[in-house]
Parts: structure tokens; C-alpha cells; sequence
């Protein structure tokens, strides 16, 4: 199979991804940096808010930090996520449009399932790496258990409705290197010690460095 990106070089970075939705600019640059020092360097942004782009760009101005783009829905955002110069790209579900031209801009992709036929549609494109949304939702990890065992060569992120106590089981499974969540930068003016303290908890042996294939300080692209 032809993996067309190295996303598995994110989903190495640190055992958490943390999905981020940013109100206020400004909060930027605290966030990253207070994650970026407890050792969580995997840094999605949500396009959920107005000041998303603007957060990206900030934050890919943290050293070690590798900022990608959250909820990106169609070939407009990935437009956007890559002009505002975001590493990685995440989006909820995988449609034929957004897999195409991620691909083809050769960003590393992690596209969201819920089930079989999303998974079969991704390997038909070439991708095996998936972000499985939304995890609790959809089942769990006795759904996610159920899914993987026919696509073994598959590699998941599970993400929607973990938490601290719950992600060490997700982690505990064969198929998943890391999990995602918002649940370490709640909602409000950033607590940088809390926020570090929390990444500092989870994060567990994380790559230090550079990423192989990614460029830190340029657009992300490969
Ligand atoms: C996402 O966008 O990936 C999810 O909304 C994150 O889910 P959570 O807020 O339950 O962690």
C-alpha cells in the first residue's frame, strides 16, 4: 500500500494529539508553548472559530510545537490550513474532494471513519491512518476493537468524548498510537501551569526534534 503521507510520523509525536479550539488569538502562542512543554508537540486547531488561521500561524512560531489544522471539511479549508501554514491536517469524515486534494498536496492526512465502508473508501485511496470520530460516540473501544479486526494494516486515532481517566485504554490497544481531546485546554483564558501540568501527566515519551519529512518553520508542506 502506498502511504501517501507521513502521518505516522504525527501520530508519534506524543500519545495525545490535542484538539484545540481557540476564541481569542491572543491565547495562542500561552496554549502552545504550556503544551509544548509538558511534551505534548502534536497541536490540531479546530476551524471552528473566526481566529483558527490566525492561532495557526501563531503557534507554528513555538519552537517544537508542529501545528496542523482541525475540522477541516472541504478544499477550501485545506486551502486555507495550508496557506496559514499548518503541518497536518485533520478532518471528521473523509470525502472523495478532501481526500483528492490532501493527497495530492501531499500534507500528511488523518481523515475521520466511523465505520467499514469510510475505512474501505480511505484504502481505495490509498490511506490506512484514520482518526476514528467519534470515538465514545460511535461505539467505543469495543467498536473500535470490531473495525480494526478486519483492516489490521489500519492505524487509529481515536478522538471525541475521551478523557483523562479513559485515553491509557485506548492507548492500550495494538492498533492506536496515539488518542486526540480537547480536555487539556478547557475553554477560557489559558492556565499555563495547569496546561503544561496536565501535558506534562499524559504525554509520556514523546519525540524530541525535528519530525522526519517535516518542515518546522516552513508552510508544512512536504
Ligand atoms: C474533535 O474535533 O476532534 C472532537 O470534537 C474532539 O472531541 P472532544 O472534545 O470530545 O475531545
Amino acid at each position: 500500500m502506498s502511504e501517501t503521507n507521513n502521518i505516522d510520523a504525527i501520530m508519534k509525536l506524543a500519545r495525545v494529539i490535542a484538539v484545540l479550539v481557540i476564541k481569542e488569538a491572543a491565547y495562542a502562542r500561552p496554549i502552545a508553548e504550556a503544551l509544548v512543554a509538558g511534551g505534548l508537540r502534536a497541536l490540531e486547531v479546530t476551524l471552528r472559530t473566526p481566529v483558527a488561521l490566525d492561532a495557526i500561524r501563531e503557534m507554528a512560531k513555538v519552537e517544537g510545537a508542529v501545528v496542523g489544522a482541525g475540522t477541516v471539511l472541504n478544499e477550501r479549508d485545506l486551502e486555507a490550513s495550508l496557506e496559514a501554514g499548518a503541518q497536518f491536517i485533520v478532518s471528521p469524515g473523509l470525502t472523495k474532494p478532501l481526500g483528492k486534494a490532501a493527497i495530492a498536496s501531499g500534507i500528511p492526512f488523518l481523515p475521520g471513519i466511523a465505520t467499514a465502508a469510510d475505512i474501505m473508501r480511505g484504502l481505495d485511496m490509498g490511506l490506512s491512518r484514520f482518526k476514528f470520530f467519534p470515538a465514545m460516540a460511535a461505539g467505543g473501544i469495543p467498536a473500535l476493537k470490531a473495525l480494526a479486526a478486519p483492516f489490521h494494516r489500519c492505524r487509529f486515532c481515536p478522538t471525541g468524548g475521551i478523557s483523562q481517566p479513559t485515553f491509557r485504554d485506548w492507548l492500550a490497544l495494538d492498533e492506536v498510537p496515539c488518542v486526540g481531546g480537547s480536555w487539556l485546554v478547557p475553554p477560557g483564558r489559558p492556565d499555563a501551569v495547569a496546561i503544561t501540568t496536565t501535558a506534562r501527566a499524559i504525554a509520556g515519551p514523546s519525540v524530541s526534534g525535528p519530525v522526519a519529512g517535516l518542515s518546522l518553520a516552513g508552510t508544512g508542506r512536504i
